[in-house]
């Protein structure tokens, strides 16, 4: 099976990514170093579609990059709704409200520049409906115990790259931090009952987690 044969395919038949995001991804792949890290278009269309199903008022992203993931999310929202997501990195500032400016949806995002674990603490507790895990990976679990009480029972995580090229079913390096939190997020997912989960194995994959 050629692999970008079958990418291709997906992209095709799958919804278009509108022009102004394409330009978005773009602009990132030229000027970064790390432009890949955005979520693209089959992800991209993932999560609108997910939001359009959740249909929430509040959401929390935790890593905003360039902002690609955070307009999909605020693509699929009515006016009342909100993104609000996290950066760490105050140098990608200029550029994030750049790309804001460049959608008609970018209204909706609210920028917070900071460390997610700090800005998590500031909402009130079952404030969101739906957030979504992309920053530091040795960090997944303790984001993920610190938003659980602000979001409602009922509500949704989505948290990414939790297949991690498929490092969790190898032997791990000493020093691959990365992988090891992610190999004990998953592994401490998978015994947790306040949630139900799911992996997809989609892109690095993608867990979607419900809140009972
Ligand atoms: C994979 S990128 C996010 C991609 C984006 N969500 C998307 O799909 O388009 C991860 C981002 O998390 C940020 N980050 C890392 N640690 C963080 C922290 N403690 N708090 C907030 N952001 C953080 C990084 O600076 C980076 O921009």
């Amino acid at each position: 099976m050629d692999d970008n044969l079958l990418s291709e395919y997906l992209h095709d038949h799958i919804e278009a990514e509108p022009e102004w995001l394409k330009a978005i991804a773009r602009n990132a792949q030229v000027k970064l170093l790390h432009g890949d890290m955005i979520s693209g278009h089959l992800q991209g269309r993932f999560l609108k579609m997910i939001t359009q199903m959740i249909n929430p008022t509040q959401i929390l992203e935790l890593g905003t990059f360039i902002g690609y993931s955070a307009l999909c999310f605020a693509e699929a929202l009515d006016d009342a709704g909100v993104v609000h997501t996290i950066e760490i990195d105050d140098e990608l500032e200029d550029l994030i409200i750049n790309n804001l400016a460049m959608s008609p949806h970018g209204g909706k995002v609210n920028l917070h520049i900071g460390d997610a674990m700090s800005i998590i603490g500031q909402f009130e507790d079952n404030f969101f409906e739906l957030a979504f895990v992309d920053a530091d990976k040795r960090l997944y679990w303790d984001y993920f115990e610190a938003l659980l009480p602000k979001l409602v029972s009922g509500g949704f995580v989505i948290v990414d790259n939790t297949l991690w090229h498929g490092k969790v079913v190898e032997p791990v390096k000493s020093n691959d931090w990365q992988t090891k939190a992610i190999i004990e997020f998953n592994e401490r997912l998978a015994n947790d009952k306040r949630v139900e989960k799911v992996i997809l194995p989609m892109r690095d994959g993608i867990t979607l987690v419900r809140k009972k």
